[in-house]
């Protein structure tokens, strides 16, 4: 079976391509590397001993996205590819809607053209909005408080509306809470551009000496101990978590929803011990004001995906922490820089075989 990942170079996409190589999957990957690297392609071939198609393709440019599709024709697409940054979508609403609607808007009719109606779309948690009803169920009522989390809900109300019209479509959203951790090797992980906005890359950069220390956003919410508490979930699992929702599209047809969490909270407090514990590492932090938009607590109800796709995540905080610091401790400042733009598809293929 041919796969095409969107953002199959990203933190979550390449670890899936992985596991979807792996498993023997034929792989394509388009992705645009605005967030992402070759690099960890080149690593995933090198781990796994076969690597993926790659193409340099960016979801805004529809006739090329519509030729890759024409030439490759894939009977089922995992589609990642977004910017995901909260604090970014506030202050540039527009381009969110922009690459993340009209991209997955271009992607679908992409497919549509070529009679490719499996999808596997990454959805998140985000789309619960504030909700204080835990844990979170699927049927739990959506909403959104910034653009990035608009974006999401638009896209899943896309993809429902999509199914309602056409019964050849088969869809899985899939509503990540936290992803974190690494692939064991150490070889690839998070890899965030500039100063990360979310908890755990920049704990791993305090650890590894890379940052003084981790502010923690807000230290009195009616929390275990103050701080905000969230499902993190190993990547791995969370790989595991598309290709169980893949084979169940195998038979099944209309939009489905799953969440993808642990089912279990994790306070800011908590997952510094950990690192600190983990990686023997000081990691001072200092309480400071609450961040704007946060909530106090939220996490799964992952008895869903457990009853429908027979997937659950099997790796606790502990191992998260430990694959995280692994991965950070042996690239403190992340994959290399390299001017991968100018290279053709060519190029980058031959350099993620390792030619
Ligand atoms: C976790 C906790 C913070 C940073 C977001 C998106 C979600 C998904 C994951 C894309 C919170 C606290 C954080 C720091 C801190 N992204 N924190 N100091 O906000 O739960 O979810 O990222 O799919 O859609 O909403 O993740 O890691 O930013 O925050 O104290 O430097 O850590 O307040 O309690 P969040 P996060």
């Amino acid at each position: 079976m041919h796969v095409l990942v969107t953002g199959g170079a990203g933190f979550i996409g390449s670890h899936t391509v992985a596991h979807l190589l792996t498993d023997g999957y034929r792989v394509s990957v388009i992705d645009n590397f605005s967030n992402s690297s070759p690099e960890s392609l080149r690593r995933v071939a090198n781990l796994v001993g076969k690597s993926p198609e790659l193409y340099n393709i960016d979801l805004l440019d529809a006739p090329a996205l519509k030729n890759v599709f024409e030439s490759l024709r894939p009977d089922a697409v995992i589609h990642f590819a977004g910017l995901k940054a909260v604090g970014e979508s506030v202050a540039q609403p527009l381009r969110y809607y922009r690459n993340n609607v009209t991209g997955t808007l271009n992607l679908l009719e992409a497919m549509e053209a070529v009679d490719c109606r499996t999808l596997v779309f990454s959805s998140s948690a985000t789309v619960y909005g504030e909700s204080t009803a835990l844990p979170l169920l699927e049927t739990t009522p959506r909403s959104a408080t910034n653009p990035y989390g608009r974006t999401k809900l638009h896209i899943e109300e896309m993809l429902e509306e999509l199914a309602a019209s056409d019964p050849r479509w088969a869809i899985a959203n899939l509503r990540y809470f936290n992803p974190v951790g690494a692939h064991e090797s150490g070889d690839i992980g998070e890899d965030p551009q500039g100063i990360p906005n979310n908890l755990m890359p920049f704990v791993a950069q305090v650890a590894v000496g890379v940052r003084e220390k981790v502010s923690v956003f807000g230290g009195d919410y009616p929390t275990v101990d103050g701080t905000g508490v969230r499902d993190y979930i190993h990547v791995v699992d969370l790989a595991a978590g598309h290709l169980a929702a893949l084979n169940y599209l195998q038979g099944s047809k209309g939009a489905h929803v799953w969440n993808l969490g642990t089912g279990a909270g994790s306070s800011v407090l908590e997952v510094i011990d950990a690192f600190a514990r983990v990686s023997k590492r000081p990691v001072p932090y200092q309480i400071t004001d609450r961040r704007a938009g946060d909530v106090a607590e939220n996490y799964a109800d992952p008895e869903k995906a457990r009853l429908d796709l027979g997937w659950k995540a099997e790796r606790g905080l502990e191992q998260m922490v430990g694959d995280m610091w692994r991965w950070q401790s042996q690239n403190p400042t992340g994959f290399p820089d390299r001017e991968f733009g100018t290279m053709s598809d060519q190029e980058l293929n031959e350099f993620i075989r390792g030619e």
